[in-house]
């Protein structure tokens, strides 16, 4: 199969949907791989990389989609792109067309075979192509909250870890899921002393049997969010409620119990935040302040790291891209539920129930 792989042309966007790495797997099994000139340049791929590893590399986007059965990517095409996807071409990246009505009818109107990177599901529900994302945005949460509670930023001007003789700061994380496992993660290997509260029971036994002792799992309730915040120096929120908008479990007259410089980091931003006062921001500008507590609410945070991003989503996405080449889609979907469960929009039809509901079309 011919496989093309564009420059993300979306803002801001650094990662690329394939290190040469995959290339080198791909080819191996004689398929045929072309990247675009510089693609990889933001993720820390130069093309002579990609060369040594049997691509060819092209200059523009409009031959990337003009020889390409299937395009490999990152983030939805935008706008420029529409016209260049070809009818019966496979597209596989994330698309998340709920949100989007000019996305889903231009898909449509392309005619091409959409597969969704955020669609793609384990037999016990869970989102193979989600979670590194989630371990990425877990991690640097911690980060940002550390340097956010540094004072000539606004912060309260504490250490996470503290020093011998001098306590370390309070973390509080709402969410035991992945983005709250991999803070709790980070923030104890800081040294600092970490709350973590889910309303899983599943999920906090599992906290309570591997993390280290400076975590501490509790139910999440109103009651004991409240009791928590008055004196956590970094609040952090990874919480989800599959398909539904964020609770929020952090109302506006609450900041006002909080102290100043308090950092909230929430992660969950992109399904509305679990803070009342939450709007998203972007990297340029990712904090503001209200009531003397800092916010943070970055909606693309594995963007800023885009080396170890791309290599984390190439990671799990390869397996279905080997696939997809090896047997073509069909036999691909066939042979995979998993696979076949990023279906979308086939061919002019929406074959996802959630998206002909979004948008109250006809389904296939
Ligand atoms: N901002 C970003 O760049 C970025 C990147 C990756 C993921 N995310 C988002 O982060 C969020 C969390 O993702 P995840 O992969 O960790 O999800 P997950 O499903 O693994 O975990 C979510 C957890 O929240 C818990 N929860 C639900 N209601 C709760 C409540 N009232 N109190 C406490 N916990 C509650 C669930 O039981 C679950 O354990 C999602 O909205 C995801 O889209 C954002």
């Amino acid at each position: 199969m011919k496989i093309g792989v564009p420059i993300e042309i979306k803002n801001n966007e650094n990662r690329v949907g394939m290190t040469p790495s995959g290339v080198f797997e791909l080819t191996k099994r004689n398929h045929n791989v072309y990247i675009q000139k510089n693609a990889g340049f933001n993720s820390g791929f130069l093309d002579d990389d990609y060369i040594e590893a049997g691509a060819t590399i092209l200059d523009t986007i409009e031959e990337i989609y003009s020889v390409a059965d299937m395009i490999v990517k990152v983030k939805e095409p935008i706008e420029p792109e529409y016209k260049l996807i070809k009818a019966d071409q496979i597209v596989f990246t994330y698309f998340h067309f709920a949100s989007s009505e000019v996305l889903t009818n231009a898909m449509i109107d392309s005619k091409a075979i959409c597969i969704a990177y955020e669609t793609v599901e384990d037999a016990d529900g869970s989102l193979p192509l989600l979670i590194p994302m989630s371990e990425v945005a877990g991690r640097m949460s911690v980060q940002q909250g550390a340097k956010y509670l540094e004072k000539p930023i606004m912060g309260r001007g504490i250490l996470l870890g503290g020093i011998p003789g001098v306590p370390p700061a309070k973390v509080l994380i709402l969410g035991a899921g992945v983005v709250g496992l991999q803070a709790a993660r980070m923030a104890s290997g800081l040294g600092a002393s970490v709350h973590i509260l889910d309303i899983n029971m599943k999920a906090l036994r599992h906290v309570s049997d591997v993390m280290p002792n400076n975590v501490i799992s509790e139910f999440s309730s109103e009651y004991n969010i409240r009791k928590h915040i008055v004196d956590s120096d970094l609040i952090i929120g990874g919480v989800l409620i599959k398909g539904a908008r964020a609770p929020k479990l952090i109302t506006r007259d609450m900041l006002k119990e909080m102290r100043p410089g308090t950092v909230m980091v929430d992660v969950a931003v992109d399904q509305g935040g679990c803070f009342e006062t939450t709007k998203p921001t972007t990297h340029q500008d990712p904090t503001y302040i209200i009531d003397e507590v800092v916010h943070y609410s970055v909606a693309n945070m594995p963007g800023a790291v885009p080396y170890t991003s791309t290599m984390g989503l190439t990671n799990v996405t390869l397996p279905y891209v080997i696939k997809l080449a090896n047997d073509g889609w069909e036999k691909a979907c066939k042979n995979s539920a998993a696979l076949a469960k990023g279906l979308n929009i086939v061919k002019g039809e929406i074959v996802y129930k959630e998206i002909a509901e979004a948008f109250d079309m006809e389904m296939a």
